[in-house]
């Protein structure tokens, strides 16, 4: 029924799985023939404090009763509080733009570096360098902006000009011209593998670009709000970038995403806006949500997840060494390289079966991002869950 339903009235955007989810409790999750699935995914790094969480559904329900929605024509207290919780967590004098989605955050993003290009320079400084294995999202600029050549397809052109390409962070200083204005890059690179930085390459760059008075600009889309065990991956790499994007765990479900940054009055007002965005009911939720995690990370508890999981992790790289070739990512953002990229597609789908959620990063790195909140046991039974679905490889 679902199926039917999908392809005849949702357009065909992505290669679906036809299972029916019902129901979520923290990381698990029941289709309709009440099957349970432990999911190490969280939505693509979403819903950071679990499904179904009872506190946040809470403030959802209230604010929904009350005021969802006026218009950033008005002050919206839970906008303005989460905007200084924000610059309270990151430990940073910044502000925060609102928008619904990733994509919107790092186009603001752009727009700042636009506007700081024009305005602050003699010449006017528009080109942003980002590397070729980043992901930054599907408008038409942040596709531009994202390096994986194969998004730039011919079916979407023109694209907007000022985007370049570097491969890796040791290439980004010799690209920079006197037209260039931001690097933009993300700590850990999600969708291109799951990849980290090293800290002194980054803190150099971010110190280089300081000095040049060149922006950067990290992408925290998918590493932010705690993902790597801090706040911020910023926090992580003890760096204070010029622009920050966040979205993805932020709203755990709800859409929002934000574009965070020190240069506090470039945006005038009729620069950039949103309807929805920042609106009562998604940054209440937000509020919520990161009163959860600061507590989770407070307590330890968010730590000793991460140390498990971790450990669980190299045991199944030791394990399987027949399978994988390295273990790559910081905090909750990890995978574990596999030989090749048919293999990796039967472990997703073994796991499928097993009761497993898992994903795919790159070609071949298979990719797990669990709800920051996961328990003990459902990490356990998850595990148990993967040793049985790579003992049928081969
Ligand atoms: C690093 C990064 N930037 C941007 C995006 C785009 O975010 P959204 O899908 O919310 O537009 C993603 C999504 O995967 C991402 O991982």
């Amino acid at each position: 029924m679902i199926e039917q339903l999908d392809k005849q009235y949702v357009l065909h955007t992505y290669a679906r799985n036809y299972v029916n989810f019902k129901k979520g409790i923290n990381s698990t999750l029941f289709d309709e023939n009440d099957k349970d699935y432990i999911d190490f995914t969280s939505g693509i790094g979403v819903v950071s404090v679990g499904h179904g969480n009872k506190e946040v559904a809470e403030v959802i329900c209230n604010q929904a009763q009350n005021i969802t929605h006026i218009s950033n024509l008005f002050a919206i207290e839970p906008q303005a509080k989460l905007g200084e919780k924000i610059a309270k967590l990151s430990n940073m004098d910044v502000a925060t733009f609102f928008s619904n989605s990733g994509a919107e955050a790092n186009e603001g993003a752009i727009k700042i570096a636009r506007k700081y290009g024009e305005t602050k320079f003699d010449n006017k400084r528009y080109k942003v360098i980002t590397l070729e294995n980043s992901f930054h999202g599907r408008t038409i600029t942040t596709v531009k902006a994202t390096g994986q050549s194969s998004m730039h397809t011919p079916n979407f052109a023109p694209y907007p000009d000022g985007f370049s390409y570097d491969n890796k962070i040791d290439d980004i200083y010799n690209s920079i011209d006197n037209e260039t204005v931001a690097v933009m890059i993300e700590l850990v690179q999600g969708e291109g593998g799951v990849q980290p930085f090293k800290k002194e390459d980054i803190q150099e760059l971010a110190k280089f670009l300081k000095e040049q008075g060149i922006l950067l600009i990290i992408d925290e889309v998918q590493t932010g709000a705690y993902r790597t065990g801090e706040f911020l991956a910023c926090n992580l790499y003890d760096i204070e970038p010029d622009i920050i994007t966040m979205a993805k765990g932020l709203g755990g479900g709800v859409p929002i995403g934000a574009v965070i940054t020190k240069h506090k009055n470039i945006f005038e007002p009729g620069d950039h806006g949103s309807t929805f965005g920042g609106n009562y009911l998604s940054t209440a939720a937000a509020n919520k949500v990161l009163d959860i995690l600061d507590q989770y990370k407070d307590s330890g508890t968010l730590d000793e997840a991460i140390i498990s999981f971790g450990n669980k992790l190299t045991e199944f790289f030791e394990k399987y060494q027949d399978i994988f070739t390295a273990e790559v990512g910081l905090g909750l953002m990890r995978g574990l390289r596999v030989k090749d990229s048919d293999t990796l597609s039967k472990i997703i789908s073994n796991s499928f079966e097993e009761g497993l959620l898992v994903l795919k990063a790159g070609k071949n790195t298979l990719r797990l991002l669990p709800p920051l909140t996961i328990s003990k046991e459902e990490m356990d039974e998850g595990f148990k869950r993967l040793d049985n679905a790579l003992s049928k490889i081969n």
